[in-house]
């Protein structure tokens, strides 16, 4: 095998430790990046003088051709290089001759796999962007059909108050939302190009950085030589942004794993993404939720990972950083592997809406009792404690309050009236909310409206 660096030595590398230690097997994802870099490179030399316009020409017309063939054929990106770097610049030097040899002046491949997989994270984060919007749409779809259907919400997982169905469903597009903009940071902060900063102490050719970064797509070069050679915030923050997808995804995972459980069945999976039992004729499993579930932990290890390489190495490029790829791919098709499912997943969902409802109601209308008797000039905390003996009484009784006579409210306290029944209904509940972030309808429906048209808005830039 040849490598980029072999004169150095009498001996040829251990082989088993070279091959140990190459990147090709799995870097070979960047080419298309590599290559990308390369052509941007080319040009910054030409315009400086270090190479001619005739060479410049050569050079992004092979590689070009060698983009093309890779393109064409994924087995063509093969061989026995140390990594796609090296992969790309034997093809060319196959082609090209010296000219060829002439592309890496002034260039580091400290940079440049650092480049490569900017370009990489630039590339590709809109692919899983688009993949979280349609999770949220898919999300909004279900709210519009859920109407005006009531199920109850939960704190410590016990019956809090009733919301509507709608609300608990946009709870969930509401993280992604953030999920799409944390992940638009991290393409932005993936975008300062590190050329020009050599193997650590910057480049000694007068190549315009400025046009380069331009030429590729990014609006700044990198600040300092030294800390570009080992930067890999970017990658880091990525790779938070899957993570904390994911932990949102899990989330949401759960819950339908609980809420169309036997003894929940607000929800229902569709059985084309369910799965059943060898042994067990009755079960119906949700696998596919728990796998995002459990995948959650393998995108979190992701990140901890890359944040444990990066703790310990000295500044400037350490070989530590080549295994900031594994986690970086990892993470991309983890997520993109889990939005997928999920998505189909939501868009199968149907709602079992008496169930749902049957749920919404009982002693979880306590908190609206209260709020009635604040409404007839009672403390709050007066009210909470007369409604908690309320409670009580109703709980050893095994009875609900709609089967409260009126002799009894008002044995309770005086200030409850004949209206009383119908204040205390999961209706009323909702319709008594006021703030524009609750399960008011009027707010839900508003909030549903803005969740159209943000989905409709990113699916048409998204076609852009
Ligand atoms: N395969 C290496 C990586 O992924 C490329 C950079 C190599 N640089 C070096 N000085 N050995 O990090």
């Amino acid at each position: 095998m040849s490598t980029l660096w072999s004169g150095r030595f009498d001996q040829a590398p251990d082989a088993a430790a070279f091959e140990w230690g190459s990147s090709f097997s799995f870097d070979r994802r960047l080419f298309e990046d590599d290559v990308t870099g390369s052509i941007a490179w080319s040009r910054g030399l030409e315009r400086a003088g270090v190479i001619t316009a005739a060479e410049g020409t050569a050079i992004r017309t092979a590689l070009q051709e060698i983009l093309d063939a890779g393109r064409a054929n994924p087995a063509f990106v093969d061989g026995a290089d140390e990594d796609v770097h090296s992969f790309v610049e034997r093809l060319l030097v196959q082609r090209l001759g010296d000219t060829g040899k002439r592309l890496h002046t002034g260039r580091s491949r400290n940079e440049q796999v650092s480049l490569d997989l900017r370009l990489y994270l630039r590339r590709r984060i809109p692919a899983l962007q688009e993949a979280v919007a349609a999770i949220i749409a898919a999300l909004t779809r279900q709210a519009r059909a859920a109407g005006d259907a009531l199920m109850p919400s939960y704190t410590h997982f016990r019956p809090a108050q009733p919301v509507l169905v709608a609300h608990f469903l946009l709870a969930h597009a509401a993280p992604l939302r953030r999920d799409f903009e944390r992940l638009s940071t991290a393409r932005h902060e993936a975008g300062a190009l590190t050329l020009g900063s050599g193997a650590i102490a910057g480049t000694s050719y007068a190549v315009d950085v400025e046009s380069i970064a331009t030429d590729l797509g990014f609006d700044r070069v990198v600040a300092n030589s030294i800390d570009a050679s080992s930067d890999r915030d970017f990658a880091a923050s990525f790779l938070f942004a899957c993570s904390l997808t994911m932990v949102h995804l899990s989330r949401l995972a759960e819950d339908l794993i609980i809420l169309c459980g036997d003894e929940h069945r607000f929800f229902e999976f569709s059985d084309a993404l369910s799965t059943g039992s060898s042994m067990m004729p009755q079960k119906k499993n949700p696998d596919p939720l728990e796998l995002v579930r459990g995948k959650t932990g393998r995108a979190v290890g992701d990140l901890v990972a890359l944040l444990t390489t990066m703790k310990g190495i000295p500044s400037g490029y350490n070989k530590d950083l080549q295994e900031d790829k594994h986690v970086v791919f990892d993470a991309e098709d983890t997520l993109a592997g889990c939005t997928a499912v999920v998505r189909s997943v939501i868009d199968g969902l149907s709602l079992n809406r008496a169930r749902a409802e049957a749920a919404a109601s009982g002693l979880l209308l306590a908190t609206d009792v209260a709020d009635y008797l604040v409404g007839k000039g009672v403390p709050f905390r007066s009210a909470h404690e007369i409604v908690g003996a309320l409670v009580r009484k109703l709980i050893a009784e095994q009875r609900e309050f709609a089967s409260l006579s009126l002799d009894e409210w008002r044995a309770a306290s005086p200030r409850f009236e004949a209206d009383v029944v119908s204040r205390v209904t999961p209706g009323a509940s909702v319709a008594a909310k006021q703030t524009p972030q609750s399960t008011a309808p009027d707010a839900v429906r508003r909030a549903i409206e803005e969740s159209e048209a943000w989905a409709a808005r990113v699916a048409s830039d998204a076609g852009r």
